[in-house]
């Protein structure tokens, strides 16, 4: 599709025009190099399965209808984090979270996140120059999480929010932060490099509440539970 729009336009604008001695494009298409565009790989989907934007063979895919999204991958977006991707992105990567979910870590990673409440209100915790504090995002609202502020989002049963991240560079790894429920001790901060979001944290959170040497407090001895669902 786009080899064919570039075609149009090299017809239409053959040449640059010459305007008071600065050349100007009728058409900005026609600076692209139409055979860079036409070779560029066009996947629908990423290696797994989520949409990139594209249609697979060069246009951009159609719009998402987000009810209609969320009826048929509900069923995927389970806890502890209850995640899916909507979009899978070069640059960034948009998220959409259905409630409830079932999480007591905080997350922190030196990129920033943005988060959109499309249905009921739900509460993230921060520990920021604040101190700890719930901040409650309610339907329509939109916050920002700057880089290195340990976040926990808290999600109830019928919500659904949309998260919008940033791939991350190389160099840039994850934190997975537990503190003591009992005595707010550091019990664990796994550190690690995380290309998939929705998987690897499911897996690294299963694993440290299953070790009772990770998740035991090393101040007071209370056990970081498996949290159930939120039911409220
Ligand atoms: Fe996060």
């Amino acid at each position: 599709m786009i080899a064919e729009y570039a075609q149009i336009c090299r017809k239409c604008t053959p040449e640059p025009i010459l305007t008071n001695g600065r050349i100007r494009y009728a058409v900005g298409m026609s600076k692209i190099n139409p055979s860079a565009v036409v070779n560029a790989p066009f996947p629908a989907n990423d290696s797994l399965g989520d949409p990139t934007g594209w249609d697979g063979v060069g246009g951009v895919a159609s719009a998402i209808n987000l009810s209609a999204w969320t009826a048929a991958n509900r069923h995927l977006m389970v806890p502890p984090v209850s995640n899916k991707y909507l979009f899978s992105g070069k640059d960034f990567f948009v998220m959409l979270i259905a409630g409830p979910n079932a999480r007591n870590d905080f997350h922190m990673t030196n990129s920033e996140e943005y988060f959109m409440q499309l249905q009921g209100d739900v509460s993230i915790r921060v520990r920021d120059a604040h101190g700890i504090r719930d901040i409650i995002l309610r339907e329509g609202e939109a916050m920002f999480i700057p880089g290195g502020v340990p976040h926990r989002p808290q999600r109830g049963p019928n919500t659904l929010g949309l998260v919008v991240e940033r791939r991350r560079p190389p160099t840039e790894t994850e934190h997975m932060i537990f503190f003591c429920e009992k005595c707010d001790a550091l019990v664990y901060d796994q550190e690690f490099a995380c290309s998939d979001i929705v998987k690897h944290f499911r897996e690294a959170m299963e694993a440290f509440w299953a070790d009772p040497k990770l998740c035991t407090c090393p101040s007071c001895g209370t056990r970081v539970p498996k949290p159930s669902p939120r039911t409220a």
